[in-house]
């Protein structure tokens, strides 16, 4: 193939998965209850770093729009909001978990790291890391379990009983 052909079909293909309607959809459904907040500053981190994902205050930037990055931003704000959402603190269908928050932060894995460069706001120094978990610990509880890893992650699907720091109302 030649590169002017190699080209002008990257370029049809580019065009062509546009028209795939997933990661349009850009709604911020309303806030319907949040965390009281035991900070500002807990509350000014985790808009930084966070909401875009576990909020329903989510930036949707421009490239958001544009497949097949519009797929991936899509498909993180609602597997993020599914799982931890604080405008719907207090939701009593599936889960919020909260007191997971805390050691998400310590262990490094959110924000993702896939997230950072496009935002550099949500990069945070290792004294932020630090206040952040902390106050998301006095907002939410922390879960001591070792079910942190791999497979014990699995194992915790199954647990029946919820611990503090999940808002399930019983
Ligand atoms: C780019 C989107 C994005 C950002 C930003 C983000 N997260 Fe997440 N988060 C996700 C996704 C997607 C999931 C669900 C899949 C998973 O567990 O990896 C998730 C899951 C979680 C969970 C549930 C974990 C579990 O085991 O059920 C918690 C708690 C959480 N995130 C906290 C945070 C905190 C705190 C921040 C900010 C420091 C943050 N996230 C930033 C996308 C994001």
């Amino acid at each position: 193939m030649k590169p002017l052909q190699f080209i002008a079909g990257a370029a049809i293909a580019l065009a062509a998965i546009q028209l795939v309607p997933y990661g349009r959809d850009h709604s911020n459904p309303p806030v319907t209850g949040e965390p009281k907040w035991d900070s500002a500053r807990t509350s000014e981190l985790f808009g930084r770093a966070c909401k875009d994902c576990h909020s329903n205050n989510t930036v949707w930037p421009w490239y958001s729009s544009v497949a097949p990055v519009s797929w991936l931003t899509q498909f993180d704000v609602s597997l993020g909001r599914e799982a931890f959402n604080v405008s719907e603190w207090g939701r009593t269908t599936g889960e919020n978990e909260g007191d997971k928050a805390a050691g998400e932060v310590r262990e490094g894995k959110m924000p993702p790291f896939i997230y950072l460069p496009a935002h550099p706001a949500a990069k945070l120094t290792a004294e932020e890391k630090v206040e952040l978990a902390n106050g998301l610990a006095a907002t939410f509880g922390e879960k001591k379990a070792g079910g942190q890893k791999g497979t014990a992650k699995e194992g915790e699907k199954g647990e029946g009983k919820r611990k503090d720091g999940d808002n399930d109302k019983d």
